[in-house]
Parts: structure tokens; sequence; C-alpha cells
């Protein structure tokens, strides 16, 4: 039922969306309907479409009280805009509807579970947050929330687990058609642990174990989890905060992780084989996955860095924008990403071109945009070159680069004359070991980002940028002579 927090947030949000033109906006990712954006929740398929609630403060184009916004696709491209789904109303949520997950129950409703946050003060008169799992159900535009809320509290947490530090249900449906749900905790070592839940109708929940303990290896608290299977394994997907830098594998601040390993459904033993970044650019976080319709394993990342929120200036009317969805597979033990298929049909206007010999500077008629889609592949001459850079979103002194320098193996993007005028995370580094003599760049340009895929996947650098949308300028650069072919498509 529509409280009165939810029917004013609905009408403010449908008001306010009407000051936003089309071209305020990125052309082909999802930004909030109006205010603030972070993590994506209850990513879904339901009722033939595609869902993506999203954390969502329609007041402000900072983070507030935790609404619940909804968003509906056919492609996972053009996403049409929902009323605001949930609001904090109720005594176990009224401090915020954080995130969580959606799953359709074998009734046909559609089952939310979110974090509800209560405000306490505690024992040294600090107030707190209390965190506790919720629930509600709805057809996929009206929720009611669940009377018996909250379904999970702290009486549901292991010795030593936190009560302000236990969110971000994630719910899995096992083979048997039980359900396990992930949460993350706060254990006494202050670092994170993946808490599992099992139900058997996705209401009434009861402790199982800890999937995986952090022990203080990878950053703190461990936030967002999605379990899932793909290619024979299992993935775990996770966002910790607080890293702190190991080469240039991790990164200072919160960052993503990916555990790939073996999971025993029936003891819920799982063996760790791998771990490593899910995306090494500046803006990505807390990604949620889906099976899409044809089955393959679909994800979607909150495209901001939680450091880098001061970016936009204030009055900005959105803030806070979705990763394209990438589709996921394993090779060689390591998650390779790469744009949706249906992605592919939005390219047009292709302009190629071949063995283009660069020393020192060059630009090339028709290879320029800010929604474009563009392949590259560079090589050295004979000789090793020293450095090959692409500019982009250019235009007098502003421009952003991605540069390689084939000795040390290691890609660079730098936003620095991007138009930035806060003292933010402007580059990222990482290395590219298995390019040999060639290095494969895909680079998806849409008005306020870049998304890097490089060498077929293997890594993804993803980053926001708010340039001038005049800034379409393309140019490379080297030193040494380097060889290149490049396509280039619009985006339409
Ligand atoms: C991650 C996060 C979640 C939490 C939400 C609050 O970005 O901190 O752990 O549920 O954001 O908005």
């Amino acid at each position: 039922m529509e409280g009165q927090v939810l029917r004013e947030a609905r009408l403010y949000e449908e008001k306010k969306e009407k000051h936003i033109t089309e071209d305020m906006r990125p052309a082909f990712h999802l930004t909030p309907r109006t205010g603030w954006m972070n993590d994506p929740n209850g990513f879904s398929v339901y009722g033939g479409k595609y869902h993506m609630f999203y954390q969502y403060h329609p007041y402000d184009s900072h983070w507030g009280p935790m609404h619940w916004g909804h968003a509906v696709s056919d492609d996972m491209l053009n996403w049409e805009y929902l009323p605001a789904a949930l609001a904090p109303d109720q005594k176990s949520d009224h401090a915020g509807c954080f995130s969580g997950s959606a799953i359709e129950l074998p009734d046909g409703r559609q089952l939310l579970m979110y974090t509800g946050c209560s405000r306490v003060t505690d024992e040294n008169d600090d107030i707190k947050m209390i965190q506790e799992q919720c629930i509600a159900v709805g057809d996929g535009e009206n929720y009611v929330k669940y009377h018996s809320n909250p379904v999970l509290d702290a009486k549901d947490i292991p010795e030593g687990g936190s009560i302000y530090d236990f969110r971000d249900p994630k719910i899995i449906t096992l083979s048997d058609g039980t359900y396990l749900c992930l949460i993350g905790n706060r254990p006494a070592d202050g670092s994170g642990q993946i808490l599992l839940y099992k139900s058997e109708d996705a209401f009434h929940w009861t402790y199982w174990k800890k999937l995986i303990e952090n022990k203080n290896r990878y950053g703190k608290m461990w936030e967002c989890p999605d379990f899932f299977e793909l290619d024979g394994k299992w993935v775990l997907l996770t966002s910790p905060q607080d890293m702190l830098p190991m080469d240039l594998e991790f990164h200072n601040g919160n960052g993503t992780i990916v555990v790939i390993g073996e999971f025993d459904e029936t003891t819920g033993e799982f063996k760790e084989e791998s771990i490593s970044a899910i995306d090494y650019g500046i803006d990505f976080y807390a990604p949620q996955t889906i099976l899409d319709k044809d089955g393959n394993r679909v994800m979607i990342g909150w495209m901001q860095n939680w450091d880098s929120v001061a970016a936009r200036d204030e009055g900005e009317p959105w803030m806070g924008q979705m990763s394209l969805p990438r589709t996921l597979s394993l090779k060689d033990g390591r998650l390779i990403q790469k744009p949706i298929n249906a992605f592919d049909e939005r390219r047009k206007n292709k302009i190629t071109y071949e063995n283009v010999r660069l020393k020192d500077d060059l630009t090339l008629d028709g290879i320029e945009g800010r929604c474009i889609d563009m392949e590259i592949t560079v090589r050295s001459t004979g000789d090793l070159y020293e450095k090959f850079a692409l500019w982009f979103a250019e235009k007098d002194a502003m421009h952003t680069s991605l540069r390689y320098r084939p000795a040390d193996h290691t890609l660079k993007v730098d936003r620095k004359f991007s138009g930035s005028r806060r003292a933010i995370l402007h580059q990222r580094r990482c290395r590219v070991d298995s390019a040999g003599d060639e290095l494969k760049l895909r680079i998806i340009l849409d008005r306020f980002s870049a998304e890097i895929f490089v060498n077929d996947g293997e890594k993804v650098m993803s980053l926001t940028l708010y340039t001038d949308i005049e800034a379409t300028g393309i140019s490379f650069h080297s030193v040494g002579e380097v060889e290149f072919d490049i396509t280039k498509y619009d985006i339409i």
C-alpha cells in the first residue's frame, strides 16, 4: 500500500523529472529518475521485463534517506521509469530501505528483500543505525511491506557479528527449489563475512553458516554479495569497504572482488580458488547479476566511486548511473566481461582504418564522438614502442586519456583534464599481463562515462566524466612507432 512517504516521493519524482531533458542524461545508461542513485537493487526478470531497482534519494543529488527507485526494460539498454517502489516509512526501515534483491514467488508475485535501517542511541549516546532484513511483496509496480518485518534481526546474527553492519540480502534459488540468502556482516575482527540463511518459502529464514570470512584480507566490511554458478564454478561478487592497495590489482577505498571456487549446496562449503578485482577503473561498485532471457549471466554495477561522489556540481538534477549490462563468463580462472549482444545492434555508421602508422600525434577523419563504440588493436612495428595514448572527450584544454606502456604492461586512464574541478581521484592503472605484441581495446563512450574492455573483456576499466558535451575530439599519440587498426561506430 502506498503510504504518505512513498506517495510524496512518487509525486515529487514525476514533477521533477520533467526538468531533465533527454540530452542531459546518458544515451544508454540508467540514471535516477531524479536526484541521487547508488547500488543496483532487485535486478531481476519479472512479468517478461527486466527490472532494475536502485538506491534512491529523489529529493537531492546527494545520498539521503534511502528509497528504492524502479525502472523496467526489454533489452537492459532502454529503460522506462516506474514509480518509486519503496520508501522509508516503517518502524524497521524509517531511516532507510537499503540494498537487496528480488525473486518471483511460485504464486507469481514478486518478493523484494531489503535491509531496513532504524536509528537508535547506543550505550555511549552515539546515534547508530540498526540493520535488519525486511520483505515487501508486489505485482511489479506496487509493493506491500510484510506484516512480520523484520524477518531477520539481531537474534539471527552469529556471535560477534555486528547489528550495525548486517545488510544487502541477496536471495538465490538452489537446485532443490529452496532459497538461500547471502548477507554481508561485520564480525568481531572488524572486517567482513558473508552469512548464509535458508528458507523454504522466502518469508521464514534461519541462519545456516558463514559462506566466507574476509579475515582482514581484502578491505573491511563486505557489502552487496551476489553468488551464482558460471561455467562449472561458483562465483561470489562482493564489494569491500576500506581497501588497501595491492600492486595494481586492488586500490585504496571501496573496491570490488570476485571469488571463484567450488560450492557444495548440501554442506554449504565454499572452497576459494582465486580472488581478483572485478573492474579496474575508477567508478564501479556493488554489482548485481541476473540470468537473462537467453540464460546468460549478466551483470550491472553502480558506475560510481563512493570517494568521488563530489564530482558533480551542486544543483545537478541527477547523480549516479549504472554500468552497461555485461555478459559474464570464465576463462583460465578469470572473470570475462563483454557488453551484452543486444548492444552491438545499436552500432551504426561504421568507419574502419587498418594498419595506421602512428609516430607522435594523429587524428583520423570521422573518428570522434561521445556516444560511440571503438575497437582498436595496437601493435609494434619492429622495435617496441614506449607509449601509445588515446585522448577522447577532447576539446581545447580538455581531454581524458588512456595510455599503454608495453614495457611494463600498464594501462592508465586519466580524467585530470576532463573539466573536473574537484580534488577527487582522477587516475587508475591496471596491468595487462596477457598482452603480447598486440593490445586489444574496446572503448564505449556515453556522454558522461567511458567503459574500456581490454583483450576481449579480460579486464574492464569504468569511469565517469562530466566534460562539456561539445568535447567530441579523439586523437592518438605515441612515443616510438606504433601500428593500429581501428573500427568506430556511433551508438544510435
Ligand atoms: C553500498 C551500500 C550498501 C547499502 C547501501 C546504502 O554502496 O553501502 O551496503 O545497503 O549502499 O545506500
